[in-house]
């Protein structure tokens, strides 16, 4: 990336992007289109478009459809929390996604379960890249800031020992996944899963459909159960805020050099 190209940069909720809009450059501007503040400017020395999507796989498509047509990014990442699916996962890693899936598609029998009717695929290539840039900055940020950023008895309370880094395959639908049950459901049905959110792979499939490189970062929150959704917005608040913020100011800050 150079200073002639522009990232967009998306989350679904408010907390995941707050601090990155305060550390950009003065001088940015808001444009507000289709009940959506993009906010352009620079951020760590990249030009960037940041947005709030809001939740869900229509929000996140039709974001990512306007940063590309108005805003003309070059390249796009998307931000936020997950719910971990696979065994081994903990609260606090991170899942950088290698391929998406939508959970929820099923146009069977007319399609066979998951693919995507009338575009042949039931899952999307993130971009290597970025996909292993994002990666790298995440595992930096967790070795060297998280300690600082997120102090100890947060971490204790969470029961975040030693946060680590997957990437592989993340899955998204239009649900919050919050019982044992369909986390079984998941599991037998998408093996390769390991975490399930419910914006990345529409943003996935629009940049497909455009060749806009994008990649899709998530920050574990839950383990998808039936306790999923206890103490959530606490968590977005106080511990996953600080993720996005640093690992995408390691991801900028790596890429000037
Ligand atoms: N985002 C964070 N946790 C999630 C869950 N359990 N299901 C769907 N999206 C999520």
């Amino acid at each position: 990336m150079n200073r002639a190209t522009t990232l967009g940069i998306v989350a679904a909720l408010h907390e995941e992007i707050a601090d990155l809009l305060t550390e950009m450059a003065p001088g940015a501007r808001v444009e507000h289109i289709g009940m959506r503040d993009y906010y352009v400017g620079s951020l760590y020395g990249h030009d960037c478009v940041i947005v709030l999507a809001r939740v869900g796989k229509v929000a996140a498509a039709a974001t990512t459809a306007a940063l590309i047509h108005r805003f003309n990014v070059d390249e796009i990442v998307f931000t936020g929390v997950a719910g971990g699916l696979a065994h081994g996962l903990s609260v606090g890693d991170v899942v950088v996604a290698d391929t998406l899936v939508q959970h929820d598609m099923d146009a069977s029998p007319i399609f066979p379960r998951f693919e995507i009717p009338l575009l042949g695929r039931v899952s999307f290539d993130a971009e290597a890249v970025l996909r292993d840039a994002l990666a790298q900055a995440a595992r930096e940020w967790l070795m060297n800031d998280m300690p600082d950023e997120v102090p100890a008895a947060l971490r204790t309370e969470w029961h975040m020992s030693a946060p680590r880094v997957h990437v592989g395959q993340i899955a998204s639908g239009d649900r919050f996944v919050s019982s044992a049950v369909e986390v079984t459901r998941l599991r037998d049905a998408l093996a390769q899963t390991l975490a399930v959110e419910m914006e990345g792979a529409a943003v996935a499939q629009v940049c497909h459909e455009y060749g806009v490189p994008f990649a899709v970062m998530r920050t574990l929150s839950d383990a998808a159960d039936d306790d999923a959704h206890v103490d959530f917005p606490r968590f977005l608040r106080e511990v996953a805020s600080h993720y996005s913020h640093g690992i995408l100011r390691r991801f900028l800050l790596a890429r000037r050099a």
